[in-house]
């Protein structure tokens, strides 16, 4: 599978977040990269669980400004959001065995999903944040 490749359309203007986005795409490149050598089931779930961790302290940071400034699509971005993680945990928790290798689907639902969140949802807020003089 291919990697995700950082281009200037992802910029949502606002730095902090432009960070955290590089950070979760770097995340989830590492799983991608290492999909064929990750065969640990414990150090698989380990990572998910870095990645889902890490997309949670962005979402909160995330909310927490659209909070902040009054960004009136905030409760829509929350609900996409939680279902983003629940549908990443019931990924590797459907069985009580769990996976032993990273599947594919998993790996393209975190992928598209991140890119096309960025680039439609979280782009909208790129004009009202630039509105409130974030940068
Ligand atoms: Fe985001």
């Amino acid at each position: 599978m291919e990697i995700i490749n950082w281009r200037n359309e992802f910029s949502v203007g606002v730095a902090e977040m432009d960070e955290q986005h590089k950070k979760l795409i770097g995340m989830i490149n590492r799983l991608i990269e290492e999909q064929h050598n990750l065969t640990d089931q414990k150090t698989i779930a380990e990572l998910l669980t870095e990645m889902t961790d890490y997309a949670q302290v962005h979402f909160r940071a995330e909310e927490y400004l659209m909070a902040e400034y009054g960004y009136d699509e905030k409760s829509n971005q929350e609900k996409m959001h939680q279902a983003f993680i629940e549908k990443t945990i019931s990924f590797y928790s459907a069985t009580d065995i769990g996976p032993n290798i990273l599947s594919t689907a998993l790996l393209d639902y975190l992928s598209t999903w991140l890119v096309s969140h960025i680039l439609k949802e979280d782009m909208k807020y790129k004009e009202f944040f630039r509105s409130k003089g974030l940068s």
